[in-house]
């Protein structure tokens, strides 16, 4: 433990501090890495294991089924297990399980592996947050919090990379594979070596009434003795505050009314089809005849850079009007995308499609992940980590993380056959419609959540104020 006379002066942040920093950025950077592995990978493990279109839906949908026992155990292990060995639970599970793929197993063992990465994808999307907002210096918990999502889509843009590149060299799928899940092995071996040297979070360490430890990790990680006092005060003063309410409070009327705000948010995230073109976006692309790089890396390519203007136009703008422009564009793009399919029609000759609907469904895709990686893809996360009253924010993210996995799996099991059953243009158009459901919830149900603190939210929340109009009253209390 470092001793009161290493604490250095403020502003310059300790090496401690970069280590939390990107030991937290490697989990979101494993959601990612699991999220996107499919795209490019969806092929090669197709031809190892001869599986049709269902099974191939079916192994890419696990990893859902995985992160939703994932989030609704990980509340509990946070409490009970603290922060870091949670993290360090999720990086064995992620080292294990893609170790364990890369022997390439039977397919039942396979699908086991998926479900375990998936499983840690869950754990890590609640933990992480967690970790970084009890753990990192207040001046930079703020960005932090955007990392994550920012990670995610840096670790899906790698592996839909790395994962092509390894497709192209090496043609063998018995040697192509094992590469793939190798490259998700080495950064999570890197996240559990790093996990480490994590300190445990002082909030946890406080929650379980070892103040000494505590301000054995405040004195690692921030730089005077001022900061330390102050932390600890602010940790006992929420510690004495309203307690983690259990789960009678989802019978709360005020409760269900945030809740219900939170798990539409989540339901229209996954609804707007945003998996559907992360995942098969090159099988998409295919079917309209466009193969190589340019149908590989698309997607992940817009989807990684706009997500960096998000984070500054989320505080500039605020949510609701990134909502409204990401889940217009959406909707736009996506009648186009289907309009393009249905000139296509039944060709199944790429060479006879027409350069006109190669043209429209190029540019629907970038602009319609143009419009979710600026708006819905940061911001409900976001929303829902701040809609939530003190005493049921464990409760509640838990709840809404859950939901996002649940429809993340509907859509991923769902979409290709939907497509192959109805035309390849029906999908579209399903996704544009709710795209103006996702409008109409917006306008009436959610409340713009910038520039206004948590407890005033609180406050108007207990006190009736309508939904939409949560983020405008400002009161004294
Ligand atoms: C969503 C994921 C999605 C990712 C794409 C996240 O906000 O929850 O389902 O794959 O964004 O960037």
């Amino acid at each position: 433990m470092a001793q009161a006379g290493l604490v250095a002066k403020s502003g310059d942040y300790k090496t401690i501090v970069y280590v939390i920093c990107s030991v937290a950025a490697l989990g979101g950077l494993l959601f990612g890495l699991d999220q996107g592995f499919i795209a490019n990978s969806l092929g090669t493990i197709q031809q190892h294991y001869h599986l049709g279109v269902h099974d191939g839906e079916r192994y890419s949908s696990i990893l859902a089924t995985g992160g939703i026992a994932g989030a609704l155990l990980s509340g509990i292990f946070a409490r009970f297990l603290g922060r870091k060995r949670s993290l360090l639970f999720a990086g064995f599970i992620f080292t294990a399980a893609s170790a364990f793929s890369a022997l390439l197993p039977s397919l039942p063992v396979l699908s086991a592996c998926r479900f375990a990465l998936g499983f840690g994808v869950g754990v890590a999307s609640f933990i992480v947050p967690l970790f970084l907002s009890e753990t990192a210096p207040a001046s930079i918990r703020g960005s932090m919090g955007t990392l994550f999502q920012l990670m995610i889509t840096i670790g899906i843009f790698l592996i839909s990379l790395t994962n092509v590149f390894i497709a192209r060299t090496f043609v063998n799928p018995a040697t192509s594979l094992p590469l793939m899940f190798l490259t998700i092995t080495l950064f999570a071996a890197l996240m559990f070596v790093g996990g480490f040297m994590l300190p445990e979070s002082p909030r946890w360490l406080m929650l379980k009434g070892r103040r000494t430890d505590a301000v054995a990790v405040l004195r690692r990680t921030l730089s005077t003795e001022q900061e330390i006092d102050q932390e600890i005060e602010e940790i006992e003063q929420a510690l004495h505050g309203p307690q983690g309410a259990g789960v009678g409070i989802v019978m709360r009327g005020y409760f269900i009314k945030v809740l219900a705000v939170g798990v539409l948010l989540q339901v229209f995230q996954q609804l707007v089809g945003i998996n559907m073109m992360i995942y098969y976006s090159p099988t998409i692309f295919g079917y309209a005849g466009m193969k190589g790089l340019l149908a590989a890396m698309t997607v992940p390519t817009v989807n990684m850079l706009f997500t960096f203007p998000a984070i500054r136009l989320v505080e500039k703008w605020g949510r609701k009007k990134l909502l409204y422009i990401g889940a217009i564009t959406m909707l736009v793009t996506m009648i186009a995308a289907g309009a393009a399919f249905q000139a296509i029609g039944s060709i199944s000759d790429p060479s006879m499609i027409g350069s006109t609907p190669k043209a429209v469904l190029l540019a629907s895709a970038i602009l319609y992940i143009f419009g979710f990686a600026v708006s819905w893809g940061p911001v409900v996360w976001l929303v829902c980590s701040e809609i939530f009253p003190l005493e049921g924010r464990e409760i509640g993210m838990t709840i809404t993380t859950m939901v996002n996995w649940t429809f993340a799996g509907l859509v991923m099991a769902n979409a290709l056959s939907f497509m192959q059953a109805h035309g390849n243009a029906s999908i579209f158009y399903v996704f544009a419609g709710f795209c103006v459901l996702a409008v109409a919830f917006v306008a009436l149900f959610v409340p713009e959540t910038k520039g206004i603190t948590l407890e005033q939210m609180e406050f108007n929340l207990k006190n009736g104020v309508p939904l939409r109009e949560l983020g405008d009253h400002v009161s004294g209390h």
